[in-house]
């Protein structure tokens, strides 16, 4: 095979590289394209666009293939833990027993938040989203931590990582407690990550909550399901802002306001206000069905579709069978469930959807196995950026590493006025 492309134009032939990557993937390089033709390329959104090499997760979109540093989604959910999994994104390896021990104990050392960064939340109106008091914490524990981290020093990135992560979730189990008026409730660090925030977000200063097994579990699959994917959305944002050398702090609190809208993390939460509100009108689901291929109406099947994949979501396959077990388990038989489930039956028969190739995504089901535990909507979100941290910090440091990291920078074709000169106040029309 060729290991270039050509381009031509108006009579001239430009040569680009071609990249292959670790399973073949191809991309033609189009780095030194403008220098040596004038030409850039668009691509609006980004839908064609490989914007970095990166070794941390591989997508087959077509396949419905999920792997983190090689090993594939499902062995993972089924076997390792959220830190394990976090490690291995961050560092590129599985932990050993003690490199996992050390790491766990960074997390436990981290675990509370600076005694001042209490008063901060409460500026917040009661009613504030926990996306917004989750992102503007992130940016204020960089004021506590002011010193520059060292991104080539496993040691020093490995204390960075666990601060980040285990201070969210003591910050994200704080905001939810603000938001119902209940007294924040310390971390315990005796249990480990997935317990510790059911005890934060649960327990009373009087009554400890005790989690079953099956909880921990469906949560611990569902960090580990968020904990990666790649380029999307708030991946992106996080290298983006990161390109300028900004601090992983502020990189990563402008990742969770990217993931916030409902095109991408918040659409659990609109998942759930989805199947309650097809419950509160009674319509049929085919009704429903009518309504969202009706293109004027803009109601979309939320929870369906995805950029990359266009085959079934591996992670809502995986999560599917985990709300089942948890629903059986907890003896929940939930109405949205069943909404759900009839839902996606009459989707994956339509021929909208079929032409289409759109799927359950990760977000169709895991907002039930939320609500099963007790997870109040506006946190669904949040759930999801606890997950995600371990990839924005992994790709944060991945761009950091490469000696060659240059501002993200694209660019655009100007299609607005043309010259012009400036007109007076008092002579415009
Ligand atoms: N319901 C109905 N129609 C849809 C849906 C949907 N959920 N998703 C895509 N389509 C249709 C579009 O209208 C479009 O139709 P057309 O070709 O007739 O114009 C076609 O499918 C392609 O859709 P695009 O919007 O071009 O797909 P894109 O890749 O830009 O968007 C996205 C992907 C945002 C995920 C989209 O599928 C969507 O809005 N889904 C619902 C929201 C959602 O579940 N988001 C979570 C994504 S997963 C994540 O972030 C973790």
């Amino acid at each position: 095979m060729s290991d270039k492309a050509t381009l031509t134009y108006k009579g001239k032939t430009y040569e680009l590289p071609v990249v292959i990557g670790t399973e073949n993937e191809i991309g033609i390089d189009i780095s030194n394209l403008r220098s040596a033709s004038g030409l850039i390329t668009l691509d609006d959104s980004y839908s064609n666009t490989g914007s970095c090499l990166s070794a941390i997760t591989y997508i087959d979109g077509e396949a419905g293939v999920l792997r983190y540093r090689g090993y594939p989604i499902e062995q993972l959910a089924e076997r390792s833990t959220f830190v394990e999994t976090a490690y291995l994104l961050i560092f590129g390896e599985l932990p050993s027993a003690q490199a996992l021990r050390e790491f766990r104990n960074l997390l436990s050392t981290h675990e509370f938040i600076h005694e001042d960064m209490r008063h901060n939340f409460e500026g917040f109106p009661p009613n504030a989203h926990p996306m917004a008091i989750l992102s503007a914490m992130i940016n204020a524990m960089g004021c506590y931590q002011p010193a520059l981290l060292q991104p080539e020093d496993d040691n020093n990135f490995a204390d960075a990582a666990a601060r980040l992560m285990s201070k969210v979730r003591t910050i994200a189990a704080a905001a939810y407690k603000k938001s119902i008026g209940q007294p924040m409730i310390y971390p315990r660090p005796e249990l480990q990550y997935v317990p510790n925030f059911l005890h934060m977000m649960f327990s009373m200063p009087n009554r400890p909550y005790e989690p079953v097994r099956e909880v921990v579990d469906a949560l611990r699959q569902i960090l580990i399901l968020h904990a990666d994917h790649e380029q999307n959305c708030s991946t992106s944002t996080v290298r983006m802002v990161g390109s300028s050398q900004a601090n992983l702090y502020a990189s990563v609190a402008s990742g969770v306001c990217a993931l916030w809208g409902p095109l991408h993390g918040g659409a659990n939460q609109a998942v759930i206000q989805m199947l309650l509100q097809i419950q509160a009108s009674g319509e049929p689901v085919e009704t429903f069905i009518a309504k969202v291929k009706d293109k004027s109406s803009k109601i979309r099947l939320m929870g369906f579709g995805h950029r990359v994949y266009k085959n079934y979501d591996p992670r809502a396959r995986i999560i599917k069978e985990s709300c089942d077990k948890l629903l059986a388990k907890l003896g929940i038989s939930d109405p949205l469930l069943d909404i759900a489930l009839k839902l996606e039956e009459v989707a994956l028969k339509d021929e909208y959807f079929v032409s289409r190739k759109l799927y359950p995504n990760v977000d169709f089901y895991s907002g039930i196995i939320m609500r099963a535990i007790g997870i109040p909507l506006p946190m669904f979100p949040v759930m999801f950026a606890i997950g995600r941290m371990p990839g924005w910090i992994a790709h944060w440091r991945e761009q950091h590493l490469r000696p060659d990291a240059r501002i993200h920078r694209p660019r655009q074709i100007y299609i607005g006025p043309a010259k012009r000169d400036y007109v007076p106040l008092d002579q415009r029309s």
